[in-house]
């Protein structure tokens, strides 16, 4: 796997969750089953879902809140992140998570296709064009499971 992502892509990946660093690496799996070996798309297989790494944190602090509402509810209300408007933070990163990964991957150094494939990887191909990154879309969301 390591020789589709440079250092600083490696770093990113190793970044996310165990759960999303399996999923990705299905998807890498996957691909190359079907024979794709092309280093942009296989990097956009590892790297799709990393916008979910800003997620992670806010799960943890979601366990904290429970606990606290149970607990300690007047600590919680004193806490910035006790704020309601967090709670609907997870439904942002799974709406925002393509042009979060696109931005992180591409700030790694992603070149311009993996980057792309990234960012439309949840956005449905009604219409596929004949384009590398189209049909690399394709069989990436394919791959991935999602349609
Ligand atoms: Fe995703
Ligand atoms: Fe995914």
């Amino acid at each position: 796997m390591g020789h589709y992502l440079s250092p600083p892509l490696q770093r990113l990946f190793d970044r996310l969750a165990v759960a999303d660093q399996r999923h990705s690496l299905d998807v890498l799996y996957a691909l190359q089953e079907k024979g794709y070996n092309d280093r942009d798309l296989l990097a956009a297989a590892l790297l799709h879902d990393v916008g979910k790494v800003e997620v992670n944190l806010h799960l943890w602090q979601r366990v904290v809140i429970v606990l606290l509402q149970a607990t300690w509810p007047a600590l919680l209300d004193d806490l910035a992140w006790g704020d309601p408007a967090n709670w609907r933070y997870a439904f942002y990163i799974q709406s925002e998570h393509p042009e979060i990964g696109a931005r992180l991957a591409k700030e790694a150094g992603a070149s311009p296709l993996t980057v792309e494939l990234i960012r439309r990887h949840q956005v449905p191909l009604h219409q596929p064009g004949g384009s590398r990154e189209d049909k690399f879309l394709r069989v990436l969301q394919e791959a991935d499971g999602i349609r």
